[in-house]
């Protein structure tokens, strides 16, 4: 098909709001019929509490059954299934072991095409071994371990392993710089930090190990131990008391260790998230609630079957990593895909390749891999049989409706649904995402809210906006099990964030988004200062203190610029201490900046452009007028009031006119 053509009918289906239905072969083999959607639907409507009761009666496996479903006295910090005890590590494993011991539960693929498998009973005795090496070094109930690691199985393996001995994990991503380590140590207050030597991404080393020496070396006092899984065989420094290899740890280690039962609001882990100020908030998360999110929705959205390979591809130091990797499939006991490195290594045909020889069936990506796979050319997954998908999904941002017909398409071959799932790190789960099989998709909808999600739209004063296609807030009106209890360590901050908006009656996510005449929702992008660059939320202040760090610069604004792969790119304005520089350009400070940011945060915050101006445009009261400069990093038409403006000239600047 030619460009043209196909934004013909990229076009004609917009315009036709087409619907796409599953297809038969589909819906002949799927759990949830449009029957079982209406009476999960009608109970959840009728009785709230006794829905997700029922739920999570049937779902966990409890060591003490819960005495009360949700209490609510202290809204908005809300408790779910209370006085029960359980161990999400047996919930994800050990109950396997009965019947599926044998059972493939990992799948790996490093990025230079080794390859392993685990099952359940070797994933257990793993687990247990490396929890056992963690209580020898001190760590223990409610403690806190960072995790810095590539994507392999023992980064799974460490994060159940916390999950039986009841501490706390929180997962950085390897991308994120020493500088951002440190600082979620500190405010983790960590004891203990799991990394690697290395990990192999993008045909290079990325360096954990030296990245977590200097984080340490800059503070970080709580850590009493390092693991240090040997992955690559790259030289490391060891340090004497402090660092120990994994290998060496689970020496002699007995797999025998019985899990620590905890009650159901015990956090499982933290996760660090940005938001609108320059520090990151850790999300925290509990035991039983967030489980139950993900395994209803690995039920009703992935249509979780005992014969899937499933594949998510997004790395454990997100919350999609969380959910869709470390718990939800394995408390289900499924066989899932883990991979190391980059999609286009050795080329863009690696993931379609990894489709084919695990014959995965259920993918589930993010709309800039789509994007930038799509780009590469039909050629790629054209070369794989990519006949054992059935069900595809995107997570993160919107999707374009050319990437979601291409993903239809050309990986799809117009087989199997996709599910466009909307939810946030605090969320735990899916919350707003189709059920295959039932729910007509519409390209670049997320469709409907799930059962027992109160999903609204509201105006400025709260009221809900009953209106089609008119835009408002995103907000969750009745508390569910899988959303965050608080931010570590700030919990004012909790309140003001999600609750204070509206009186602390409704969770605001942060986003704006508006319903269709069908009812489906749109997402329109975040209503607060984040952008979302790939998939990842990153905090325009963040990276603003990261710009105004450097002993050049006075001040900066960063605003995001639509990206064809990227979805938002990073666009920053800088005023220097100095002159500016001619023509407000200057390719090699620049670069030097970018590659600041790049050592403040990681590669995921780095500016794509950067323009110098003698002073940043400000309204009376003194606030950056983020909207005009957005409208200039796109290169729009400015149709904001400048009058407030007190140098005009400064516009001209900005614009690169001058
Ligand atoms: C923000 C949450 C949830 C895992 C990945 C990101 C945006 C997420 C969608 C979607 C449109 C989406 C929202 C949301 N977002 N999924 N399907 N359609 N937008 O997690 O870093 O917590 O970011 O990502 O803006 O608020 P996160």
């Amino acid at each position: 098909m030619t460009n043209k053509s196909r934004n013909d009918t990229i076009d004609s289906i917009l315009k036709e709001d087409r619907r796409f239905l599953p297809s038969s072969q589909f819906v002949e083999n799927t759990s949830i019929n449009n029957h079982n959607l209406k009476t999960l639907n009608q109970l959840a409507n009728d009785d709230h509490e006794l829905f997700w009761a029922k739920l999570a009666h049937n779902e966990i496996d409890w060591q003490t059954h819960f005495s009360k479903t949700l209490d609510d006295s202290k809204a908005p910090h809300y408790r779910w299934f209370d006085e029960g005890t359980l161990n999400v590590s047996v919930n994800c494993i050990d109950r396997h072991l009965i019947d599926h011991a044998d059972k493939t539960a990992i799948l790996f693929e490093g990025e230079r095409g080794d390859t392993q498998t685990l099952t359940y009973r070797q994933l257990h005795s793993a687990v247990c071994r490396f929890a056992n090496a963690l209580k020898l070094h001190g760590v223990k109930l409610g403690d806190r371990v960072v995790l810095y690691m590539p994507m392999v199985p023992e980064a799974v393996i460490a994060m159940q392993a916390c999950a039986r001995i009841g501490a706390i994990h929180s997962v950085v991503f390897g991308g994120f710089s020493a500088e951002a380590l440190k600082n979620r140590i500190e405010d983790a207050q960590a004891k203990a930090v799991i990394t690697a030597d290395g990990g192999y991404r993008g045909g290079k080393i990325i360096p954990l190990k030296a990245a977590c020496d200097e984080a340490l070396s800059q503070g970080c006092s709580s850590v009493q131990t390092v693991f240090v899984l040997n992955r690559t065989e790259e030289n490391v420094t060891m340090v004497p008391g402090r660092d120990i290899y994994w290998h060496d740890a689970i020496q002699h280690i007995s797999d025998d260790c019985p899990p620590q039962w905890v009650n159901s609001e015990h956090p499982l882990f933290l996760l660090y998230t940005s938001g609108s100020t320059g520090k990151p908030k850790g999300i925290q998360h509990s035991s039983a609630g967030y489980l139950l999110g993900t395994i209803v929705t690995m039920k009703w959205v992935f249509d979780a079957q005992a014969s899937d390979v499933f594949w998510c591809t997004a790395d454990v130091g997100w919350i999609t990593g969380h959910s869709y990797v470390a718990y939800g499939p394995l408390a289900l006991g499924m066989t899932i895909l883990m991979y190391e490195g980059a999609p286009t290594v050795p080329d863009a045909g690696r993931f379609w390749k990894l489709c084919e020889d695990h014959k995965v069936t259920v993918f589930y990506t993010a709309p800039t891999a789509i994007r930038a796979l799509m780009k590469a050319g039909d050629e790629f997954p054209n070369q794989y049989d990519l006949s054992s998908l059935r069900l595809l999904g995107t997570v993160g941002e919107p999707i374009n409706p050319e990437a979601w017909m291409w993903y239809h398409r050309v990986i799809g071959k117009e087989r199997c649904p996709i599910v466009d799932t909307w939810w946030q790190t605090e969320t735990g789960a899916h919350v707003i995402a189709p059920i295959p099989g039932v729910v007509a998709t519409k390209p670049g909808s997320c469709t409907l809210p799930l059962p027992g999600m109160d999903v609204a739209i509201v105006d400025e004063s709260g009221k809900e906006i009953e209106e089609a296609d008119k835009g408002g807030y995103l907000v969750i009106r009745k508390p569910w099990p899988s959303m965050l209890r608080t931010i570590w360590g700030d919990d004012k901050r909790y309140i003001e964030t999600y609750w204070q908006r509206f009186n602390n009656k409704y969770y605001v996510a942060g986003d704006s988004a508006r319903r269709d005449k069908d009812g489906y929702y749109w997402i329109m992008g975040r209503i607060d200062d984040v952008l979302n660059v790939s998939g990842h939320r990153l905090g325009t202040m963040e990276i603003e203190s990261a710009l105004v760090a450097h002993n050049l610069v006075t001040e900066a604004a960063v605003v995001g610029r639509p990206d064809e792969i990227t979805g938002e790119a990073i666009f920053a304005y800088v005023v220097l201490k100095g002159q500016r520089p001619e023509g407000g350009i200057d390719n090699k400070l620049s670069v030097e900046l970018q590659q600041w940011v790049t050592k403040q945060i990681g590669a995921i915050a780095r500016p794509k452009e950067i323009r110098y101006a003698d002073n940043l445009p400000k309204t009376r009261s003194g606030k950056i007028m983020r909207r005009l400069l957005r409208s200039i990093a796109c290169g729009e038409e400015i149709t904001q009031d400048t009058s407030t403006l007190e140098n005009e000239a400064i516009l001209e600047q900005l614009q690169g006119k001058q």
